[in-house]
């Protein structure tokens, strides 16, 4: 990625870990190659740099201890919030600490992800298609490490062309000629809906083979699909993928599942969702891996599309906008 982006991807939410992967109150993420620990009781987290300031210890190995943070090594102390050190237990009393903080960064929780930035974020966070309110299940898919880039496995979420290719084990006989479909445009969200039908869909998810789709991606990389069943239940799987290195070629793929109250109500269980969304994603990796080039090209001459591809060609657009938005901001 050039320079612009790395810079603007610094100032962008992404998910680092998951509430439910704090162990001990401790969990680890990676944001551009910024090695980030998480720490907090899951209703309140703090994101901090990932090694102690005092010999440099992975702090994604120490525990939380009345709410602060403490290293594995000599058991200094760094509380919620500030990651400043508020304990060194060699010290004999009465001897000052040393002056010392961990670097903090933004954080959020939201849809049991932790969500933070490196750099005060230009955009806020993105959120669900708001049809998806409290009565909704909501789950976080365990992540993914993928060697891809960001914009090569979202556009991969949101092309429609492979399914009868990649997972006819998951979805079955799918429709291989992709109808035309316009893609509508709110500011830095895209969207826009298609119909498919399937056989291979477990029972208890879809008894009936008609879905309408309704594709959501906000900019730059949280993209949702909410598949809804003639009779009324909804599904939504969503995917949101963070670089980790620095130089975006490998990625963490977040991911969520819901159900809505009526597909609840039709039996359908949240692990099932999750269990089958899984399925396909592990379809979809032996594909975004062996891509090259890894990270998906902006200039548009450089490969070859269809009417099919007009999402990728949009993203690819409305990403390049997103960029310069970006640049002029900074001036
Ligand atoms: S290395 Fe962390 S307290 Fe010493
Ligand atoms: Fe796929």
């Amino acid at each position: 990625m050039d320079a612009v982006e790395y810079e603007m991807l610094r100032h962008t939410w992404f998910p680092v870990a998951r509430v439910a992967d704090l162990k001990n109150g401790v969990t680890s993420g990676s944001i551009l190659g910024e090695e980030l620990v998480v720490y907090g009781d899951g209703a309140s987290v703090t994101v901090a740099e990932g090694f102690c300031p005092h010999r440099g210890v992975a702090l994604r190995l120490g525990q939380v201890s009345d709410g602060a943070l403490q290293c594995p090594y000599h058991g200094w102390l760094f509380e919620a919030g500030s990651g400043r050190c508020t304990r060194v237990p060699s010290l004999p009393p009465g001897r000052d600490r040393p002056h010392t903080a961990l670097r903090t960064y933004p954080a959020e929780i939201a849809y049991g992800l932790v969500w933070s930035c490196l750099a005060a974020p230009f955009l806020p966070l993105p959120r669900l298609p708001g049809y998806v309110d409290e009565s909704w299940q909501i789950g976080a898919g365990e992540p993914y490490t993928l060697n891809c880039g960001m914009r090569q496995l979202t556009e991969n979420f949101r092309d429609r062309a492979h399914f009868p290719f990649v997972h006819g084990d998951t979805m079955g006989d799918v429709a291989q000629v992709v109808e035309p479909y316009r893609i509508a445009r709110d500011g830095w969200r895209l969207g826009w809906t298609s119909s498919m039908g399937s056989e291979k869909m477990p029972e208890d998810l879809a008894e009936e083979f008609d879905h309408h789709l309704d594709y959501r991606l906000t900019l730059p990389m949280f993209a949702s699909i909410c598949v809804s069943s003639p009779s009324g239940g909804r599904r939504l799987v969503a995917q949101v993928t963070a670089p980790v290195s620095a130089d975006g070629l490998r990625v963490r793929q977040f991911w969520l599942a819901g159900t809505d109250a009526v597909s609840a109500e039709q039996g359908a269980e949240l692990a099932d969702v999750l269990g089958y969304e899984r399925q396909v994603f592990e379809e979809d990796h032996p594909i975004v891996e062996n891509q090259r080039p890894i990270e998906a090209p902006m200039d548009l001459h450089s490969q070859v599309h269809t009417a099919a591809d007009r999402f990728s060609i949009t993203y690819r657009r409305v990403y390049a906008e997103l960029l310069e938005s970006y640049k002029a901001g900074r001036r």
